[in-house]
Formats: structure tokens, sequence, C-alpha cells
């Protein structure tokens, strides 16, 4: 061994002292790593075997990632599956080189590779992040998250504050998710509907509370076409937020439908008495099930709280005039019982028979892929309306990305903003926007078979 000579001893004496007088802050400061792989979760009761997922950090839901309006989100996504990926950041009004679209805004990320994601958060609400890339498929085997931004100012005053994410998963006797993941049979139908209904990832989600504490419950739809007919027992309050955005009043709680991919931040008082247990109900075909459970234990306070106010308005622009706003029609056909004959692909005609052995099922506007030409070009600034036909057998729910919509009704009136809109068979929807977002973006169907067989559009703001 040798010794130090007295310079050397002098020299790293202060280099020590050095380190021991910094702040340590510079590897804190190293990007966050968001690694999607695969994991397991206990998704089915002890009985089952843990079912094998995919998951961000190997979770299913991701961590929630939570900032404050006005900060930015940077996370290096590793991408560890094996399969190409992206991340997408649903209902964040995004700068477009950073929507995570594979194939349009960004190249998908190779398994092993990375990509990092930095972005402003200019809107407060509850956001989600998952991929855009076979998205039917990563979806289904778990990869989503939370992305929740808090207000600037002006947050409800809140006892617990409650990231819901709704799912439901098609799995086999074994507990693991299911196969055929190209079923057009799917495809042409409702979607990948599940046999199995969690909450966090859990079949039977469950917190204690106190009777009268006051809760916000952010309800996020992750399921690939699941559409959840909600309703609660023993909580009793206000919806005060759907996709991020909140209402101009709290709109007293009743029934609640979340198509995929949709949100509601709710203010809720649980009413019911100690000892007893409060619910969140999901409808199905047979009847209601409780999906999330609260047992009360202990009060909170003595009687309700009054009424919250509104959250503060996100900087949403308003809409300019409706008259003389760039307009599209988009007319959604094609799926089973839709009696669609053929659309155009690849630049020509085909049959149904020839379009399904290609994967495509449904078209817009007699397109069964995402052509060249966009459905609108804006200029930076433009009020745009699109008014949507639902010529098909099926609900569907159509999400914009980059900006957030009104529907119009037929009086002219608007409703609230959104990025995700619910439309039943037959219906007509106008909807209008401020396209004051730079770039190229989708406009497709949430129900993740739908988009991937053909429901897929886009239009660019220039
Ligand atoms: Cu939530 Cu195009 O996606
Ligand atoms: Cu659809």
């Amino acid at each position: 061994m040798t010794r130090l000579n007295r310079r050397q001893f002098h020299q790293s004496v202060l280099a020590s002292a050095a380190a021991a007088s910094l702040p340590s802050f510079a590897r804190a400061e190293a990007t966050p790593i968001l690694n999607a792989r695969e994991g397991s979760a206990r998704l089915a009761p002890a009985e089952y075997p843990e079912t094998r997922i995919w998951g961000y950090d190997g979770l299913t839901p991701g961590p929630i990632l939570r900032a404050r309006q006005g900060e930015r989100m940077t996370r290096m996504f590793r991408n560890d599956l094996p399969q190409a990926s992206t991340v997408h950041w649903h209902g964040i009004r995004i700068e477009n080189a950073m929507d995570g679209v594979a194939g349009m805004t960004q190249p998908a990320v190779e398994p092993g590779a990375d990509f990092l994601y930095d972005f402003a958060l200019p809107d407060a609400g509850t956001y989600w992040y998952h991929p855009h890339n076979r998205t039917y498929e990563q979806m289904a085997r778990g990869l989503y998250g939370a992305l929740i931004v808090d207000e600037q100012t002006g947050t409800p005053e809140v006892d617990l504050d409650e990231v819901l994410l709704l799912d439901d998963w098609r799995l086999t006797d074994e507990a693991q998710i299911a196969d055929g993941f190209g079923n057009m049979h799917d495809w042409s139908h409702g979607g990948r509907i599940g046999n199995w209904i969690t909450v966090n990832g859990d079949g039977a989600w469950s917190r204690e509370v106190p009777r009268y504490a006051r809760m916000r419950l952010r309800l996020i739809n992750t399921a690939n076409a699941r559409i959840f007919s909600l309703e609660t027992k023993g909580l009793e309050g206000w919806v005060v937020a759907l996709d991020g955005m909140p209402l101009e009043a709290p709109q007293p709680l009743g029934d609640l439908t979340l198509a995929p991919a949709q949100r509601a931040d709710l203010i809720v008082d649980v009413v019911a008495d100690e000892g007893e247990e409060a619910f969140l109900v999901s409808f199905e075909r047979d009847g209601g099930y409780a999906i999330a459970a609260f047992p009360v234990g202990g009060a909170a306070r003595q009687t309700r709280r009054a009424a919250p106010d509104a959250l503060p308005p996100n900087p949403v622009p308003a809409l300019g005039d409706l008259e003389t706003a760039r307009h599209a029609d988009l007319r959604m056909e094609g799926g089973a019982m839709g009696g669609m004959r053929g659309a155009m692909m690849g630049g020509r005609m085909m049959d149904m028979r020839d379009m399904a052995a290609q994967g495509k099922v449904w078209a817009f506007n007699g397109m069964a892929d995402m052509g060249d030409t966009s459905l609108i070009d804006a200029d930076l600034g433009e009020t745009v309306r699109i008014t949507m036909t639902n010529d098909t057998a099926w609900p569907h729910g159509m999400h914009l990305h980059g900006h957030h919509f009104r529907q119009i009704a037929s009086d002219g009136s608007s409703g609230p903003l959104r990025d995700t809109i619910l439309m039943n068979r037959g219906e007509t929807v106008e909807i209008a926007f401020v396209a004051d977002n730079p770039g190229d973006w989708l406009l497709h169907c949430h129900m993740l078979e739908h988009s991937a067989g053909g429901m897929m559009t886009w239009l660019r703001v220039s």
C-alpha cells in the first residue's frame, strides 16, 4: 500500500472537504426515469396466482406523477418491454413533439432505448399517461398511470384526495392476461371488454374513511373499451371537473358515465353511518357491483360541510365566432351491423372482407386508414368546428389530442371543456375548439380496438 505524500494528502483533504460542504443536489437533479417493463400484480383474489403485467416502473397502475400547474414534467422514458412503445400524456395541452404518438410526433422507442419527455403543464386537473403504439395490447396488459396537476391557488380543502383508475381485464382461469389482442370480433364490435374490473389494480379496493369526511375522488377510465356507468352509495356530492377541466359551477352528483379515457373529479362527503360502508358502484348488464368500498370508522366532524366553490378555471381561450369558424364533417362508419360495404385503403377502394384481412373494419369519411391528408388544416388561433356523425351500430368515445373542445348544442349553447366525448349510435355531435396549439394532432376513437381498426384521423394546426 502506498502512502500519500504531503501534497496529495493536502489535495485529498481539500477535495473531500469541498465535497462535504456542497449540498448534494447534483445527483438528485438527474432526470427521473419512467421505466416500462414487465411485472406482476395481485389483480385477482388471493386464491389465484398474481398476474403478469406490463407496467410503468413494473406497476399497474404506474406511479402517480404529480406536479403543480405551471411547472414542467420531465421523465426519461426507458423501454424495457419486448415491444416498441411511447408515452402519450392524455389531455395535457402539450407541445406537439412531446405528444408521444408513434410514427407521427416521434419514432416508437425500441426495446432497450429511451426518450426524454419534458413539457410544460398549462392546466391543473386530472390527466393520465399511456402508450401510443399498439395501444390496444399495451394498455390491456396494464401500461398506464395518472398524471395529477395541482392548482396554483384555489385547491379545494378536502380530507382525502384519492386517484381511482378504473379498468377491466380479460383474464384466463389462471388470472393471466388473455391473448387475442388482434381479435377481429372485438375490433368490429364493442372492443376488448374484460371479465374482471379493478380499481387501482385491485379487484377489492377499499379504504377506511371517517363519517362526514370530504373527499376529492379523481376517477379515470383506463379500460380499452368499457364504458363505466357509475353511482355512489353513502357518498354525496358534486362533479367539479371533467377531463381535467373545472366546471363553471359544481354539479350535483347523480349517475355518471365515463367513456374510455374520460375523467371526472368529484367532491363527495361520506354520509354513510359509522360501521357501514360507502361504495362506488358500477352498473353492468346484470346489476350493480361495488368496485370501491369505503368502510366508515369514526367521524371527521359533526355535520356535513357547505357546498364547495368551483375550481379555478384553466387558461383555455374562449371560442371565436362559430358562424365563420373553419368547419369539417366527420362521418363514422363500419363495424358489425353497420352496413358498410367498403372504404378507401392505401389509396384504393376495398370491400369489407379485404379490409378485415388487413385489420381494418371502420372508416372515417370513407377512409379506413389514416391517410396523408388531414381532416382539417387550421390556422393558428382559428376556431374550428367538427360535426361528427356516428353512422355505426356502436357507441364511440372520440378523443382530440392537444386541445380541449366544447360540444355545441343545436341552440348554439356550449358544453363543458372536454378531451373525449361519448357518441351513441346514430348520434350527431358538433364540437368546437380554438386551434391554438401548432402541430399535427390525432382525432380518434378511444376504444382502442376501434382506433386500431380504422377510426383515426388527424388535423394540422399551423
Ligand atoms: Cu389517450 Cu390518442 O390517446
Ligand atoms: Cu369506437
